[in-house]
Formats: C-alpha cells, structure tokens, sequence
C-alpha cells in the first residue's frame, strides 16, 4: 500500500466512543440513540447482559441489554463484538421481543464468532461466588455469569466462543467441561446445593440456539476495520462504567470487562488511534447498585428523594441504587483514564426541587485531603467527602431546550462540574424523551 494512500485512510475516519463515567446507568442509552442518526455503524464491545439500557422514542420505551441501542433505526448496522460475552437465550429473547414491536432485526444485527459464551454454570458460579465474597461485603453482581464467562475467556481450558458452537467437537467438549463445571459446583456449594448439569440436555438446548443465531454470526473484526478504514462513521457503545472496570476501577467491587475509555481498543479490535471523539457520560449526582464504597453516597431523605425524581431503581435487577450528591474526585480520573474530550450530564431535572446541591472537590482520608482518586478500596472506604455547596434552582426545567435558557443556578452547576472535570459539556439531557435534550453546540 502505498504511504499517502494509507494517510487518506486515516484522515477519514470517524470512530466516536461513548463511556460511562460513573458506576453505571448514567443514561447513556439515551445519548447513543440521540447520536445513533449521524453514524451508520453502532457497537457493543464489552460486558453482556448486566447491562441495561434504555430509551425513549416515538413515546415508546425500549429496554436493551446486548444488543446496541442503534437497532432501532433501520439504516444502522449493529455490531457486537468478541469482547462481550453473550448469553444465547437472552440475546434470542431480545430479537424476539423487538421484532414482536415491528423492529427489523436481520442483516443489521452481527455477532462476533469470538464473543464468549454464558453457560449455565457461570450462573451458577455467580451465585456461589458473589455470595463468599471474602471481604465480608458481596459484590452484588447481576447474577448473569459475566464474570465466571469472563474468568473462563482468561483461564482458556473451559471457555466456548460463539463460532465454536458451530463446531464438530463442540458435544465432545461440553461433555468434559459440564464434567469438572459438575465437580467444582459440589465444592462451592456442597452435594445437595447443586443440581447435577446435564451435557446432553444443554448441548440439545445450545445446538437450537446456534440454529437461531446462524445468521446474524460473523468475523466483526475483520468488518470493522473494513468498515473504519472504508470512512465509514462507528460509534461505540460503552456498557457499565469506568468506576466498574475491572482494571483501573473500585476492585473488587467491579465488573469483570474494562468498561473505562482503555476497553474500547481490545473489546472492538479497533486500534485505540483511530477513536477520533470520546464522549464521557455522567448523572448530575451519582447512582451505585450492589456492593462497594460510594464515598458522596446519602443514605438519608436526599438519597431517597433522589431515587424517586430520578427512578433509580435497576433496569436489569430492579434493585433501588443507592444515590449520592456528584464526585468530581471520581469523574476527573475516569474522564482522564478514558481519553474524555466532552461531557454529556444526564438527569439534571432530577435535582431541579432540591434548594442546594453539593459537588464533592476532594477527599480526606486521616486527616490529609487529596484530590486523586484512591487504588485501594479501603482507601476510598475511609475517604470523607469534601464538599462544596451550590445554589439549587428550584423550577421545572423539563420542557427547556436551549442552553441559555436554563436557570442561572443550574448553568452555574454544570459549568462547575465542567471545570472540576477539565472538560467541556456538549450535551445536557432534562428528561427521558428524545426532545428533553440540550446540545451546548447546535448538532451539525
Ligand atoms: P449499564 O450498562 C450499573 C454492577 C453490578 C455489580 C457489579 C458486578 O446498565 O450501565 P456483574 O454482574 O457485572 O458481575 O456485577 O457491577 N453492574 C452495573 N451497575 N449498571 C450496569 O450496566 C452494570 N453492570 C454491572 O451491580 O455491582
Ligand atoms: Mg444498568
């Protein structure tokens, strides 16, 4: 190829990423439907069913897990890639229940032959596991194998991908895998607290999945960098969020994929070079569901009243999250881990009753105030929130749709989390319809 062949290649991609900033559910399924329109190619690179997002069109509310927030436009090809693991059952229910709502789902969906599969072990390893949790506090996860699927992917001798379905030993391998799946569930849960797998049954149940999924299974790696070097636009869709990822997040409080900005590159099999935009999505507080330290959380009447305007309650588990007042100390590492160029604050209506509002700058543990956010979890157990107090605004700002014409107070609020952050905010969402958005720049 030749040299300036190869810089025009470059010079025309377009590969926008949207990452969680928080501990999930900042609403980013929204923000991806709202950018779905100016991309033809929209992405699911990390996690699996954990995740779920929802959104809002046409007055009608969709909930989505694996498959990415873009099939509800018809025009968009929907790619999930080889770094999610994928629960054949719950993504078959998902198609079924779209296309029961007149949605297309066809060639525009693909998945990847590398995504790894959930089996029923790795549910039952989740409940076994999440429930010795040895720090004395679960993790709490959402009970759908993720991280048994994934310490599987790693560990390599029990893990199936999505293409080995398709194989002719694939009978022969689940035999031995249900086998010692079959001896390690006694040791964790005892001979009567496990019901016995049984490979013929499973391997009759995954061969009609592996019929039903046949068409939409493919290389998407080998499509994406296709697509990306043919100028095609991508956007890619970011489950959980940065303070879950396993790496650089609140281990072991965490999920088991990097859901930061560092995932995008080994989740899609992109080059992390070619991400042109990363947008960072927050709450304009935060939310954490299951186990862990959430240093501004408000275990009290704010929390509550937080988690009904904003109806924090799970998607996928239904669980109430716990609500807490906004950490800049969290959002600023995660915005800088994750390449963050702009913001996207989601939920600010949700504040609109509250006389005043606090933003956490910094932390002090033992006395000594730091502004980095802590590695150890213990750390971060024992940091107190410093807080700044700011001026509520106390009015209805649901139906506004420009920026100056939000309140004094509430333009006051994001243009200090936009500084504490160091970043710019572009988008501003004031409730869950399409309409209730405010971009800082007009869309082009
Ligand atoms: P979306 O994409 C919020 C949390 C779980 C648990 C931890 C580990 O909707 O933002 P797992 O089942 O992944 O092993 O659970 O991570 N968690 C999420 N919290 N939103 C999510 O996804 C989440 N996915 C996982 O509650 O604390
Ligand atoms: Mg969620």
């Amino acid at each position: 190829m030749e040299p300036d062949l190869l810089l025009n290649e470059v010079a025309a991609v377009s590969v926008t990423c949207v990452i969680g900033l928080q501990w999930g559910d900042e609403a980013k399924g929204k923000l991806v439907d709202l950018l779905t329109d100016e991309h033809e190619i929209v992405v699911r690179y990390q996690g699996g069913s954990n995740a779920g997002h929802t959104v809002v069109t046409g007055g009608q509310t969709y909930k989505l897990s694996l498959i990415p927030s873009g099939i509800l436009s018809p025009n968009v090809q929907c790619v999930v890639t080889g770094g999610v693991v994928l629960n054949p059952a719950s993504i078959l229910q998902e198609i079924d229940a779209l296309v029961a709502r007149g949605i297309k789902v066809g060639k525009n969906l693909m998945l990847s032959d590398r995504a790894h599969v959930i089996f029923p072990w790795h549910i039952a390893e989740d409940r076994a596991l999440d429930k010795s949790c040895s720090s004395g506090e679960n993790i709490g996860t959402t009970m759908r194998g993720i991280g048994p699927c994934y310490g599987d992917k790693v560990a390599r001798s029990f893990a199936v991908r999505l293409g080995d379905l398709y194989r002719d030993n694939f009978r022969e391998r689940l035999e031995y895998i249900t086998a010692a799946k079959n001896r390690s569930l006694v040791s964790l849960n005892g001979q009567t607290g496990h019901t016995q797998l049984d490979a013929e049954a499973i391997a009759r149940e995954y061969a009609s999945y592996a019929k039903r999924l046949a068409p939409y299974v493919g290389d998407t790696t080998a499509y994406l960098l296709d697509a990306v070097e043919a100028g095609r636009r991508v956007l890619l869709e970011g489950a959980q969020g940065a303070l879950l990822d396993v790496d650089h997040g609140t281990f072991p409080f965490v999920t088991s994929s990097n859901s930061s900005g560092v995932g995008v590159s080994s989740g899609s099999g992109l080059p992390g070079r070619w991400i042109t935009k990363v947008i960072g999505v927050v709450k304009a507080y935060s939310t954490r569901v299951g186990g862990g330290p959430f240093p501004t959380e408000q275990d009290n009447e704010i929390g509550q009243h937080i988690r009904d305007r904003g109806n924090e309650y799970g998607t996928v588990t239904r669980r109430p999250r716990r609500c807490g007042w906004f950490d800049a100390v969290a959002v600023r590492y995660t915005a800088r881990l994750s390449g963050v160029d702009a913001l996207a604050v989601m939920l600010l209506d949700v504040l609109s009753e509250l006389p005043d509002l606090k933003i956490c700058t910094a932390y002090e543990i033992d006395g000594r105030r730091i502004t980095n956010f802590p590695s150890h979890v213990e750390d971060l157990r024992r940091s107190v929130p410093v807080y700044e107090t700011m001026p509520g605004w106390q009015q209805d700002i649901t139906k506004i749709r420009k920026m100056a014409d939000l309140p004094l107070a509430a333009r006051k609020y994001l243009d200090r989390l936009s500084q504490l952050i160091a970043r710019p905010v572009e988008v501003v969402s004031i409730g869950p319809d399409r309409e209730q958005t405010i971009f800082a720049r007009p869309k082009s």
